[in-house]
């Protein structure tokens, strides 16, 4: 049976994607290879958030194509994600050993598109449609846990997709179209399958999570959808922990900040992604809250669970962003004390308002301001971590460590990454861990006797 290599870039809902891909191949009868040297097809689950993201597709991709016509066995090559979605056939003339081009609402056909192009039935398919109800295209939500990670703890659940927000930064309302909504009651079903098969943590998934439901599901006592939704997740038995990405600070309502402090299975980390400091630039980027409003939240969240983990995202050189802008969003890092920060350098998108607007900077500017923040950013981050040594966290085993297989690692409830002598009876375990030191931004820990200090 052919096999197949996927190759996931961005963000965790392409990991997902990716998973559920794998898993739908799996069911067919593929099987799944380690490497593209081995696979007979090829598939890269693509990214357009910024342009970078996409050259390292398209590079990618060329050298493969490359390497397999030296070979002179051909084999299928496939662009799945948010770039296939929009650049659609436009891939194929830029590189025509591409065989498939499938679109975000498309994922679940990838088996037979696939079946079409190995028996040669198709020599090409590019398809990027929409799709009605494809984010609850049923196929595409079974599939959990592959290769290594057949049991896994962890699991992203996908409760919604695409977004209405319109920044103007943002390129995803077109690459995975309109807000909609899985039906509650699918996605506690899928969770409560999740836990009887080991899994102890839910992440639920989707491009502005707190909108959840919302033309769905009425209000109940001040509670939105979304907070009604982490309720039901919260009684399911066997599952210790929910998370949710990506939310909009703006779903921060008093519901949900109530919800942190009533349901102890929410863990006390919350990420708001904030972009810019600057009132002005808020405004600009539609971002729908304003400096004193996004601190007003922080402040919230802090007053329910003082030790609340808090990241965030941060756009460096939006068009027409001056040294005082910049010194918004570097005085807003320092009050609010991120225990992480993403710093994304602005990238023109296609299509999207900021791409138009003036005043562009040039990209020594952005990447000298970029450094700067990433030095104030790191030393922050660097200073909650030290803060833990000395303290007992509670980690959620997930397994063998990524960088030392001979040791153990989980993540603490604020999602900071913890290794530890441990052993298989370890996995899927809540352990309590005395903090010893700390490595680049991740913890060391030992297990802690509680009760003998
Ligand atoms: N340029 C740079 N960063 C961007 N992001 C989204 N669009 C752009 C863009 N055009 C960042 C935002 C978002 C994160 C996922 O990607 O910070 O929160």
């Amino acid at each position: 049976m052919p096999s197949v290599y996927i190759k996931t870039y961005g963000c965790q809902m392409n990991e997902r994607d990716s998973e559920a891909v794998s898993v739908q191949l799996l069911a067919r009868g593929y099987s799944l290879a380690s490497t593209e040297s081995e696979a007979d097809v090829v598939l890269l689950n693509t990214c357009s958030v910024r342009d970078m993201a996409e050259q390292k597709a398209l590079s990618r991709m060329q050298n493969v194509i490359g390497a397999d016509r030296k070979r002179g066995n051909k084999k299928i090559f496939g662009f799945l994600g948010c770039m296939a979605q929009s650049r659609g056939g436009e891939l194929i003339d830029q590189l025509p050993g591409v065989d498939l081009v499938l679109g975000t609402q498309k994922t679940h056909r990838t088996g037979e598109y696939l079946d079409a192009l190995l028996s040669g039935s198709r020599d090409k398919v590019v398809d990027t449609a929409d799709e009605p109800g494809s984010e609850s295209a049923i196929r595409e939500h079974l599939g959990h846990g592959v290769g290594n990670d057949s049991r896994p703890v962890t699991a992203f659940v996908s409760i919604m997709q695409g977004c209405n927000q319109h920044c103007t930064f943002c390129i995803v309302p077109s690459t995975r179209g309109e807000e909609r909504s899985r039906p509650m009651e699918d996605i506690v079903a899928e969770c409560q399958e999740l836990a009887s098969r080991g899994v102890r943590e839910i992440t639920l998934l989707g491009q502005i999570v707190t909108s959840y439901g919302r033309r769905m599901y009425p209000v109940l006592d001040g509670r939105s959808a979304f907070v009604q939704l982490i309720e039901a997740v919260h009684a399911i038995e066997g599952i210790e922990r929910i998370r949710f990405t990506s939310p909009h600070p703006k779903g921060y309502g008093d519901d949900l900040v109530d919800a942190y402090g009533r349901l102890p299975k929410l863990v006390e980390s919350a990420h708001l992604p904030v972009q810019s400091g600057s009132n002005r630039l808020l405004k600009l980027m539609h971002r729908g809250y304003t400096r004193e409003r996004f601190l007003e939240i922080i402040a919230k969240l802090r007053a329910v669970r003082p030790d609340m983990g808090v990241s965030t995202d941060i756009i460096v050189g939006f068009p027409g962003e001056t040294e005082e802008d910049f010194q918004e969003t570097l005085s807003l890092c320092q009050q609010v004390q991120f225990d992480q920060a993403f710093l994304f350098k602005y990238s023109r998108r296609r299509d999207t308002p900021a791409a138009e607007m003036p005043d562009q900077l040039a990209e020594e500017v952005i990447e000298e301001r970029h450094q700067r923040l990433l030095a104030e950013i790191n030393r922050i981050a660097m200073a909650k971590f030290e803060a833990l040594v000395g303290s007992i966290v509670e980690v959620l085993v997930e397994g063998p460590s990524h960088r030392n297989p001979a040791r153990y690692e989980g993540r603490t409830r604020t999602n900071k990454i913890t290794v530890f002598e441990g052993s298989p009876r370890h996995q899927g375990q809540l352990l309590n861990l005395r903090i010893e030191r700390v490595g680049s931004f991740t913890l060391y820990g030992n297990p802690a006797i509680i009760g003998l200090d």
